[in-house]
């Protein structure tokens, strides 16, 4: 088996890393810049060898060299530089994935792929449709990185530990993310029961803008993106049917059709086995509709 990584900057590494150090699968690392998956494919493996971890880490700008690869990561792309939304990237990001995804229909059809290049969910939605592929067999890592910034502020606030933090995160990954306070809990204790009004709104507020705070500080985010894929990789490699937010095509799921937007699925072998419909307030089903709204606005100026 053989996880491809289409796109080796900093987050196409990270990937790489924590895939490995997982030990999930061999991994490749493509790029068009010559020598970087090359160069990043080298140093993880001196970092593995040391661990005594047998993946293998390779690196091409080939593409023929991602024939029959099980999975596929899409992170090739452009970062939004400080002051910018994700979907200020629409334009530059869709051009890139259209001719990534003719190249994976090419040498994977079959794989099971994770787009994480920004916007994120025009661009999921891009990558089902020029692959042509099942609708489980793609999916979009957006939901699980905010979950973990969501949970990273829970344990801020409450001083619980983050083994027992339990959230969700829902709707665009972008302006319109929805942190559900209300399913949320410790230990199954709904989250409101250790925190004020006044720290639910902070905790709300930081989940949606750490990500342009860390690209304020350091240029972009690495570690946790990294991370939320590898997570998501594991639950259909290990078949652990996790319940994780994934951006996915919803025919009908939350009053919403013809859409890749973000909602917790069961992640399984088979990719996205079951999306869970969650009754929302009328609070979170606005906010969700707007993050649709969004998206489908997004869609609109593609041509697909
Ligand atoms: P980066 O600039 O460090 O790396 C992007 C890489 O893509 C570069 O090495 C570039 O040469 C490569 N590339 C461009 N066109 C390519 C092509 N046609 N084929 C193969 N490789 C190609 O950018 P970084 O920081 O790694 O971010 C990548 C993308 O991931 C951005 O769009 C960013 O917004 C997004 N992102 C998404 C997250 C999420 O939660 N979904 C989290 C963090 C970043």
């Amino acid at each position: 088996m053989t996880i491809t990584i289409i796109g080796s900057g900093r987050v196409g590494a990270s990937v790489a890393l924590n895939c490995a150090l997982r030990e999930l699968d061999d991994i490749l690392l493509l790029d068009i810049v010559k020598g970087l998956p090359q160069g990043e494919a080298l140093d993880i493996n001196n970092q593995l060898s040391e661990r005594g971890i047998d993946c293998k880490v390779s690196g091409s700008n080939n593409y023929e060299d991602m024939k029959g690869s099980d999975f596929v990561v899409v992170v090739a792309g452009v970062g939004r530089k400080p002051g910018m939304t994700r979907m200020d990237l629409l334009k530059t990001n869709a051009d890139i994935i259209k001719d990534v995804s003719g190249k994976v229909k090419s040498y994977a059809a079959d794989a099971i792929s994770v787009m994480v290049t920004n916007p994120l969910d025009p661009l999921t939605y891009l990558l089902l449709k020029v692959t042509g592929a099942a609708k489980n067999r793609v999916m979009g890592m957006g939901g699980m990185l905010d979950l973990s910034r969501f949970k990273y502020f829970i344990h801020n606030a409450t001083k619980v530990s983050n083994d027992s933090i339990q959230a969700m995160v829902i709707s665009e990954h972008g302006e319109n993310m929805l942190p559900l306070i209300r399913y949320s809990t410790l230990s199954g204790i709904p989250l409101n029961k250790f925190v004020t009004e006044q720290q639910v709104s902070e905790i709300f507020e930081n989940t949606k803008g750490v990500a342009a705070q860390v690209i304020a500080l350091k240029g972009a985010t690495t570690h946790a993106p990294g991370n939320a894929v590898a997570t998501m990789i594991e639950s259909v490699i290990k078949n652990k049917r996790s319940i994780i937010p994934v951006s996915t095509l919803l025919e009908g799921e939350y009053g919403a059709e013809n859409v890749c937007i973000g909602v917790p699925a069961i992640i399984g072998s088979q990719g996205v086995e079951k999306i869970i419909e969650l009754p929302l307030d009328n609070f979170e089903q606005a906010m969700f509709s707007k993050g649709v709204d969004s998206v489908k606005e997004a869609l609109s100026t593609l041509t697909l």
